[in-house]
């Protein structure tokens, strides 16, 4: 079993600096008293540097990055410049970039191969738009399959996937969490897929973390109902006691 990995996305907030450093601080204080879960702080680029100065105990992580460690590529960050300044977890193919973005299967598959390759933790969002009942619709199969392409055995340690169903992102219109058994069974289609491409030895070692409207409220049957190893939080990441919160009741 993995200790709980709590991962805060701020996705493009907050608005200053300084609001970035207040939220750092209180998820530091957080994560210096509770022990027995891991804390990412995934703020967006222009902060990393500031917010990296001020944990100890969390871990830094970056939103996105791109495939190639330099070059002629305007506006986007590399995997070693975002290394370079002490980020180890990079959140990729977030079904937001997905969207406004237009990021392609072929182009997540490809971050996913080279951060993977040069050490970096990945945290690939993975999920469906849209659902009609409990089973997990295949599309989530193909993603997953697909951003994996050229990953290798023996480089899945590295490897976190976020399950994300898009329709209970907080700031989607109609969210509503998923049930935790809805999770578990999204947990053991995407271990299964896991273990045909991996085998089972090296498919235990990828955590597989739920995302969408997680709250202090619900994150303990996430966990415990719905055996997922840690979450994705969006929004509640932004509201330092309520994150502080859903890191308690993580425990
Ligand atoms: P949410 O966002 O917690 O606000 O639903 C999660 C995410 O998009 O990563």
């Amino acid at each position: 079993m993995h200790k709980p990995l709590i991962v805060a996305n701020w996705k493009m907030n907050p608005a200053s600096l300084k609001e970035a450093i207040l939220l750092a601080s209180a998820a530091e204080e957080c994560a210096a008293k509770v022990k027995n879960v891991e804390i990412v702080l995934a703020p967006p680029f222009p902060f990393l540097g500031a917010i990296k100065s001020v944990i100890k105990k969390s871990k830094l992580g970056a939103q996105d990055s791109f495939w190639a460690d330099s070059g002629p590529y305007t506006g986007e960050v590399s995997w070693k410049q975002l290394a370079g300044i002490g980020a180890e977890y990079i959140i990729i193919g977030h079904s937001e970039r997905r969207i406004h973005l237009g990021e392609s299967d072929e182009l997540i598959a490809k971050k996913t191969d080279a951060l993977l390759k040069n050490g970096m933790n990945v945290i690939l969002c993975i999920g469906e738009r849209e659902r009609e009942g409990g089973d997990i619709p295949i599309a989530v199969g193909i993603q997953l399959k697909s951003a994996l392409i050229g990953v290798k055995k023996n480089m899945i340690k590295n490897l976190i996937i976020a399950y994300e169903p898009v329709w209970a992102i907080s700031t989607n219109a109609g969210a509503r969490p998923d049930s935790p058994d809805n999770a578990f069974r999204a947990t053991l289609y995407i271990r299964k897929i896991l273990v045909e491409l991996y085998g089972r030895t090296a498919a235990s070692a990828v955590r597989i973390i739920y995302g969408g409207s997680v709250k202090s409220a619900n994150i303990a049957s996430f966990l415990r109902e719905g055996k997922m190893e840690g979450a994705l939080v969006g929004g509640a990441s932004l509201d330092p006691r309520e994150f502080a919160e859903i890191v308690r009741n993580a425990k």
